[in-house]
């Protein structure tokens, strides 16, 4: 992996800060950086990705992780060839790295999961008690609570009365657990966690973190800040393979009802009785995402290499200078919660007048950025930050540069100066170009969908 230095050059150093290069360049080689994205308007452009809040790219060395497993690829836990042994031995040892990645304790497990939705819709059939949550959640980590009579606390416009109101609800009346997020994927701000685990330790509750956007951006040491369990995902953490994880104490997980019932969660069958395996086993039936595990685990190891500080700073960089290019165009609005939460680099905006739909549709359209529109799968904090409806939301990450983030305040100011330039038809909610030039590979389009763009599903979700 490229890891730039952040150092000074002494050649050219004449009295700028070392940092000022911060954020040029891309901090990691990720697949697809050189992407040519077609534009409604002819020819193309190098494609921006401001949308890895989302499903981030592939890092280089997660995709060579890949492409050397897979000569060797076969079944796990059950084969006695050369290339099952291989495959079981890098399937536990991808177990392991992920649990170092997150400073796990030693009866920590880990397991595999397909993403973060998954993790903690399994956490949800293995807490033994009620729960406590916040209103501002991703639906991953709302629903799952909601489906068994969570007990909801209302996020203060303070991080310090949330801490309060959560150590209030607790000491009203007692739970097994508390989840919270790490970052919001909506704000990008992060919650007190250390300060969370201490109040939901002090009365008796353990505490689960949705890490799905923090993991990727902040080293999260689970037994140092008394986290008790951790779900992400490896397509938001540079290996969009289709695994993600829970990891975390055993005890409830070792008794809790299988996830799923199947084979390689056993350790009998009769046809009049079943005793199930203890974890991680317990919770994997089936064939396991081998090749997913193995990327995550790459992805873990390749961002616990890069320099800690060089990742913050290439981030906080490249925030900063999105928060100023946003701040200078006339109708941009971001949506905060907590001005003074630390924040990854997620930003979402509503721009006055200019459906979020169309927004993201011209962005991409005519200028070749990616962003996320919609809800974010967080309608409950939408409707308290935005009630009017939808926002674009811009995110970064590894393979992000200074020029990411100048093209889209570049497009955003021609947008409010001017206006699109190509027509959109707006059909239940949804902005589309129309007519829309832009191809898609051959292997991409679906021959029952003759007329189908990039662009033609719904992303209001
Ligand atoms: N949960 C992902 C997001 O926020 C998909 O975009």
């Amino acid at each position: 992996m490229t890891v730039l230095s952040i150092a000074a050059d002494p050649r050219t150093d004449v009295g700028a800060s070392p940092l000022a290069d911060v954020g040029v360049s891309p901090l990691a080689d990720v697949v697809g950086a050189d992407l040519q994205a077609p534009l409604v308007t002819g020819g193309h452009a190098r494609y921006v990705n401001l949308d890895y809040a989302a499903s981030a790219p592939a890092l280089r060395s997660v995709a060579d992780r890949v492409s050397a497993l897979l000569p060797l690829y076969s079944s796990v836990h059950r084969g006695a060839g050369y290339a099952s042994a291989v495959s079981t031995a890098a399937y536990e040892a991808a177990r392991a790295e992920i649990a170092r990645f997150v400073g796990a304790r030693a009866d920590d497990v880990v397991i595999v999961t397909r993403n973060t939705t998954d993790a903690l819709n399994l956490l949800a059939t293995a807490a033994p008690g009620p729960v406590v949550h916040l209103d501002i959640e991703h639906h991953a980590n709302l629903l799952p609570w909601r489906a068994r009579g969570g007990r909801i606390v209302s996020a203060r416009s303070e991080l310090a009365d949330i801490v309060a109101a959560v150590e209030d609800e607790l000491a009203r009346e007692p739970a097994a657990l508390l989840a919270v997020t790490g970052a919001s994927n909506v704000t990008g701000e992060c919650l007190p966690l250390r300060r969370l685990a201490e109040v939901a330790h002090r009365h008796g509750a353990r505490i689960a973190v949705d890490g799905a956007q923090l993991v990727p951006h902040r080293r999260v040491d689970v037994a140092a800040t008394g986290i008790d369990y951790l779900a992400f995902s490896g397509h938001k953490l540079y290996a969009p393979f289709g695994a993600g994880v829970l990891v975390g104490r055993r005890d409830w997980l070792d008794v809790a009802p299988p996830y799923l019932a199947g084979g390689g969660a056993v350790r009998r069958v009769r046809l009049d009785a079943t005793s199930w395996a203890d974890c991680p086993a317990r919770h994997e039936a089936g064939t396991p995402n081998v090749v997913g595990a193995v990327a995550l685990a790459a992805a873990c190891r390749a961002v616990a290499e890069l320099p800690e500080q060089a990742v913050a700073d290439h981030e906080s960089a490249l925030l900063a200078r999105l928060d100023e290019g946003l701040a200078g165009v006339d109708g941009v609005r971001p949506l905060r919660l907590w001005p003074e939460a630390e924040r990854i680099g997620v930003v979402t905006f509503v721009v006055d007048d200019v459906p979020a739909e169309l927004v993201a549709q011209y962005l991409s359209a005519e200028h070749g950025i990616g962003v996320r529109d919609g809800r974010f799968c967080a309608h409950p904090l939408l409707d308290r930050l935005h009630p009017a409806g939808a926002a674009v939301r811009a995110s970064l990450g590894l393979g992000s540069r200074r020029e990411d983030v100048d093209r889209l305040t570049a497009a955003l100011t021609a947008l409010r100066r001017t206006g699109p330039r190509w027509s959109y038809a707006s059909r239940e909610g949804d902005y589309l170009p129309t007519p829309d030039p832009r191809p898609l590979p051959a292997w991409a389009a679906a021959e029952a969908l003759p007329t189908a763009g990039p662009c033609h599903l719904s992303q209001a979700l």
